[in-house]
């Protein structure tokens, strides 16, 4: 049972070199989201009208996000979120916040966490691609 999983990772990982993260790092990201950003973005990440704030799954993040290096989406939110007060939270919140949403987004999980080498931020956020602009 154990092997089968692993060997399920393993080719996971072998077959394409998507987004990797995992799922405690997704688990730490929804407890610091949950802090610093539902209030606007709000806890089912679909955003407020109120606060200007867009919807973090779905669509909207698709067509902006989906396609491009993981790194983008990291420095998105590292230097301008929490709108009300930028740059704020420790880097690696930052990375385990990146984890939620992507894990939010329904990427799938690996075995080895997002880190902020530059190897992992190039990695590409899967999903579907934006319609032709
Ligand atoms: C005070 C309200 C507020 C808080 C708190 C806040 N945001 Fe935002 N966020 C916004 C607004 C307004 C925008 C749209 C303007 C922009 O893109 O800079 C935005 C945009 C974004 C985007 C870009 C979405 C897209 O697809 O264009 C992301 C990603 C994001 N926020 C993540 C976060 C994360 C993660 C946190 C917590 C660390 C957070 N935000 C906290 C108001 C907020």
């Amino acid at each position: 049972m154990r092997f089968g999983s692993a060997a399920a990772i393993v080719f996971c990982l072998a077959s394409f070199s998507a987004a990797a993260f995992t799922t405690s790092q997704a688990d730490r990201g929804l407890l610091a989201y949950e802090r610093s950003c539902s209030k606007c973005h709000q806890s089912d990440l679909q955003g407020s009208q109120e606060s200007e704030a867009p919807a973090l799954v779905g669509d909207t993040f698709a067509a902006h996000w989906a396609g491009e290096p993981i790194g983008e989406l990291v420095d998105k939110v590292a230097t301008k979120m929490p709108a009300d007060n930028p740059a704020s939270l420790p880097k690696t919140t930052y990375l385990d916040i990146v984890a939620y949403l992507l894990q939010a987004n329904k990427v799938a999980p690996s075995s080895e966490e997002l880190d902020g080498k530059p190897e992992s931020l190039m990695r590409t956020i899967p999903g579907r691609m934006p319609a032709a602009r």
